[in-house]
């Protein structure tokens, strides 16, 4: 039996803690959005004042060939920045993301019971956690999403692991897009006058995560957010969205690519995949690379999915501005710090644009 939802608690007991997500709480019937999701109006997306992004994709299979160093130019121009691109002829295959997408709205179908044995307190193994919302127990407004993350160790954990409905095509999805996260890294380092080592490329994208994320249908979009303000806390994130669209970004600064505090869409593109820069990138670049502050809206007539690949160093790992940035540059914007201490902050505070920045800030209060 579905609670009432005008009640915050039982909504709570509902919707997080016993798994039924917001899918659970839209499909018991629901004609306006409780309380708990509605975002003070600051945070609302007016989604009718947004521009469309407009840049074509960047074609990856040019990188290695006689128009190189173009390519390797957009990708450092947007990497500086929009922090945002779309890639095609990315050597993942076409029709895996169909399949991706396909998966992800039937695994998000399954019963509520075949979905929260992985909540996070329960679930069997701490590479999988199901969940809602970012940080449900911290925010003031809930964000209209659930979603599943899988963490990759090895492919023998992730077989045993990971859930059967959905861990082949994940796995694959990984498996073909690794090369291509290599190759923009190295574009990225060798710009910043680094030797872009294979062993330095392999620390950076050390960890791996592929989530899948429900935006269910929302009976008012203008009043949610699918994902709220925030920047992603990895080395490079790899998005695909389908078709609905409803992904912004945010314009740090003026540029040919907008104006300040502007948000523009990233408008979906039959297979092309996204890419944003991580606050890891922002960090070792000292700066020159931006890590892009993005937010999802929601929509009433159709549900989204969208499934990232982020990439991180492992947990143990000392961060800091790269010494060859910082010797050109005369100066270091950020601290040195062990990322397990960083990911903590991130992850113990509700999405507040990219304020997840100021942890290693020298100088900040
Ligand atoms: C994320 C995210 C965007 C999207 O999962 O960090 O920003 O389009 N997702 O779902
Ligand atoms: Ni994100």
């Amino acid at each position: 039996m579905a609670p009432s939802f005008d009640d915050g608690n039982s909504l709570f007991n509902f919707v997080v803690r016993d798994g039924n997500g917001v899918k659970g709480m839209v499909d018991s019937g629901l004609s306006t959005v409780p309380q708990a999701y509605m975002q003070p109006p600051i945070e609302r997306i007016d989604k009718d004042r947004a521009r469309k992004h407009g840049h074509p994709p960047i074609d990856l299979s040019k990188l290695g060939g006689p128009e190189h160093d173009e390519v390797a130019k957009q990708i450092v121009r947007a990497a500086e920045n929009l922090g945002f691109f779309q890639v095609v002829n990315h050597g993942v295959p076409v029709d895996l993301l169909e399949s991706l997408k396909d998966t992800a709205h039937d695994f998000f179908s399954l019963p509520a019971e075949k979905k929260a044995v992985y909540r996070d307190d329960v679930s069997p193994t701490p590479l999988v956690k199901y969940g809602t919302s970012f940080v449900p127990q911290k925010e003031k407004a809930l964000e209209w999403k659930d979603y599943i993350s899988m963490q990759y160790t090895n492919d023998a954990e992730a077989l045993q692991h990971w859930p059967e409905e959905i861990r082949d095509v994940s796995l694959e999805y990984l498996r073909t897009s690794m090369s291509m996260v290599r190759k923009l890294l190295q574009v990225l380092l060798e710009n910043l006058g680094v030797k872009p080592e294979d062993s330095m490329i392999d620390v950076l994208v050390d960890k791996k995560m592929v989530n899948m994320n429900y935006y269910p249908t929302c009976p008012n979009p203008d009043l949610t957010v699918g994902v709220g303000r925030h920047s992603d806390m990895g080395t490079l994130t790899i998005l695909l969205q389908d078709g609905i669209g409803g992904l912004y970004v945010k314009i740090e600064d003026d540029s040919k690519f907008g104006k300040k505090g502007e948000w523009v869409e990233i408008p979906p593109v039959p297979s092309a995949l996204v890419i944003n820069v991580g606050d890891m990138v922002q960090v070792l670049s000292n700066g020159k690379y931006k890590s892009a502050e993005h937010r999802v809206r929601t929509t009433s007539t159709k549900s989204r999915v969208s499934i990232p690949i982020f990439t991180m160093p492992n947990a143990t790992a000392k961060i800091a501005p790269l010494p060859e940035v910082v010797e050109k540059d005369g100066n270091t914007l950020y601290k040195e710090f062990v990322l397990a201490d960083y990911m903590k902050n991130f992850f113990s505070n509700a999405h507040d644009g990219k304020k997840s920045l100021d942890f290693a800030k020298i100088n900040s209060a």
